[in-house]
């Protein structure tokens, strides 16, 4: 049985990625709710049918777990998806603020996110619990999601915009930019760039296909080693959808 994916678009590829390292007997299925793209500045209610929604077709596809791998669905969405769905193991992802603010040492951390995001309990309560002493500067990066839905990573651009949101963190004396958003280690290289010498940039990629490959091993469902994954990606876009399956 597949592990599920899903995200607003095609930002939790690279939760996905990390995902596949980690877990490379695996199986999975990745929707990409590119027709409801965005979901940063919808309702909690909005980004809960939505996220039903997807959880649904998963289901339908007899995923055995589900990562919910968008940062703003988590926060508006796990609890009731967890509440629903009680048999399933879902794995959410949360702004990296903690270990930002642990290893900053301007005691100055930026986090790039969306609304949605930070006005959720999770965001609030991380803040709140790690984060003590630290100055966490907010800021909505909404537009670096088209552009990565797009696929307009690394045009001259998409680095004007990249700069008007990282410089203001930097100036204001931010030495950790956290990606709290799934789009936006897509635009990495950029925001690297942008920062380099000033800031490390950091997102949790890495540290959510670590913990659902711990929560495969705990519920004794990891996929044999002699198994053959296959990848089937989901893109819903407006009017049609498009599936394509991988081996
Ligand atoms: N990729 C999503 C996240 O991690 C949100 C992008 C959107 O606004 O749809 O928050």
């Amino acid at each position: 049985m597949p592990v599920g994916f899903f995200d607003s678009g095609l930002g939790g590829l690279c939760i996905l990625e990390a995902f596949k390292k980690a877990c490379p007997h695996e199986s999975t299925v990745y929707i990409a709710d590119s027709a409801n793209c965005p979901y940063g500045n919808k309702s909690a209610e909005e980004i809960i049918r939505l996220a039903e929604a997807c959880t649904a077709e998963l289901l339908e596809r007899r995923c055995k777990m589900i990562v919910v791998a968008c940062n703003t669905a988590t926060a508006a969405a796990i609890d009731v998806l967890r509440d629903r769905h009680r048999d399933v193991p879902f794995i959410g992802i949360e702004p990296a603020v903690k270990p930002a603010a642990l290893r900053s040492k301007s005691g100055v951390v930026g986090v790039l996110a969306t609304a949605g995001t930070f006005n959720g309990r999770l965001y609030r309560e991380t803040k709140a619990r790690f984060a003590k002493g630290v100055t966490v500067i907010a800021s909505v990066a909404d537009e670096f999601v088209s552009l990565v839905e797009r696929g307009e990573t690394s045009s001259h651009r998409a680095e004007t915009i990249v700069r008007a949101k990282v410089e203001p963190l930097l100036a204001a004396g931010a030495d950790h930019i956290v990606l709290g958003c799934t789009h936006f280690p897509h635009l990495r290289p950029l925001i690297e760039k942008v920062s380099a010498g000033r800031a490390d940039v950091i997102d949790s990629s890495e540290a959510v296909a670590q913990q659902a490959r711990r929560v495969l091993a705990r519920c004794g469902m990891l996929a044999s080693e002699s198994a053959t994954p296959v990848h089937e990606f989901i893109r819903k876009v407006h009017t049609r959808q498009c599936a394509v399956r991988m081996v």
